[in-house]
């Protein structure tokens, strides 16, 4: 029995420009999937899922996960237990040579599901590497990320960044530009999270703007002013101590550019009204900056508050179902058990 976990991730700055080529900044966080992996005698693969807020279910195949089972559970959970995990069992079977190899396989989230936490890539980063291990091939985190991105890229018909997988792979803040990733050094941040329970459709959202983008100069100009968001919040990171906590006015600074950047993202159409209002909700509890994290649409926000002020406060908000402290995970994919 193999068991690996990878976390899930915010974005501080850069999503949908980075669809355009322009940088962007995920940051791990101490919110993990973990993935037990058990190699079996046949070729069949056999997986069994569940999240925090959902029982588990079952559910088994020969040939491949196409034919969808008929079972009664959101999609996002349904995607995460076939699609991501068969997408994660091809890379694992071509990594390790190994084309009819069949696992028993146990997913289990403490990531919303389709939020903009990340909750796939997480998914198939912990999946890759325990059926892998599971084999005795392991990979190293390289070749893991970047085959994390392929069977995200085949999940999500070529709609897909490197954001996601390369974050949960290496952990901690992380620096994307088209296919050039790295590792940023950063302090610890003082991030919380705010749920609103639903979640976007990010082909629909990353649809959106292109369309914007085509039509209008301003939504292109727009874009490429996240992209200047994005490399003015680098360099802030990269000019801090990262072994010292962060401090009040590097905080202050981001929280202000984090800001400019839900303003940018709301004039490209992604925001809603509940994102919105989480996001109004931090800032008046006196966060230093809060944005929508991922596609949009619905799902989380991000704001930045060493204090405990704006977790109550995003509590009491009626459009936000859960709140929490999301400490940066400095480490990424781990194995937990062998
Ligand atoms: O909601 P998420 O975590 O899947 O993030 C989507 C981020 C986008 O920039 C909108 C798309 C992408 O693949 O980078």
């Amino acid at each position: 029995m193999t068991v690996v976990s990878a976390p899930g991730k915010v974005y501080l700055f850069g999503e949908h420009a980075v669809v355009y080529g322009e940088p962007a900044v995920p940051c791990a966080i101490e919110r993990r999937a973990t993935v037990t992996v058990e190699p079996r005698a046949d070729s069949h693969v056999r997986v069994e899922a569940q999240d925090l807020t959902l029982d588990g279910f079952a559910v088994e195949y020969a040939d491949s996960a196409d034919d969808r089972p008929d079972v009664d559970v959101p999609k996002p959970l349904l995607d995460a237990a076939t699609g991501y995990v068969d997408a994660a069992v091809e890379q694992a079977r071509e990594a390790a040579d190994a084309p009819d190899a069949g696992f028993d396989i146990e997913v289990d989230s403490e990531i919303p599901l389709g939020a903009g936490l990340g909750s796939s890539a997480a998914v198939v980063v912990a999946g890759i590497d325990a059926a892998t291990r599971a084999l005795g091939e392991p990979l190293d985190r390289r070749e893991l990320a970047d085959r994390a991105y392929q069977a995200e890229y085949d999940v999500q018909d070529g709609q897909a960044s490197r954001a996601d997988t390369f974050c949960s792979t290496m952990g901690g803040a992380v620096r994307v530009e088209g296919d050039d990733c790295s590792r940023l050094a950063t302090p610890a941040l003082p991030f919380v999270v705010g749920f609103d329970g639903g979640a976007g459709d990010t082909g629909q959202l990353v649809a959106g703007v292109r369309s914007l983008r085509d039509r209008y100069e301003v939504a292109a100009d727009t874009i490429e002013s996240i992209g200047d968001i994005v490399r003015k919040g680098e360099s802030l990171l990269t000019g801090a101590d990262p072994g010292g906590g962060p401090s009040a006015e590097l905080i202050g600074e981001l929280g202000e550019l984090m800001n400019l950047n839900h303003g940018l993202l709301s004039a490209l159409g992604v925001s809603s009204r509940s994102l919105d209002t989480m996001v109004w909700a931090a800032r008046e509890a006196g966060a230093d900056g809060a944005k929508l994290t991922g596609a949009g649409g619905g799902g989380c926000i991000v704001a930045l508050d060493a204090t405990d002020e704006t977790e109550t406060s995003l509590q009491y908000t009626t459009d936000c179902e859960q709140a929490f402290r999301a400490e940066l995970a400095t480490e990424g994919v781990r194995l937990e058990d062998e």
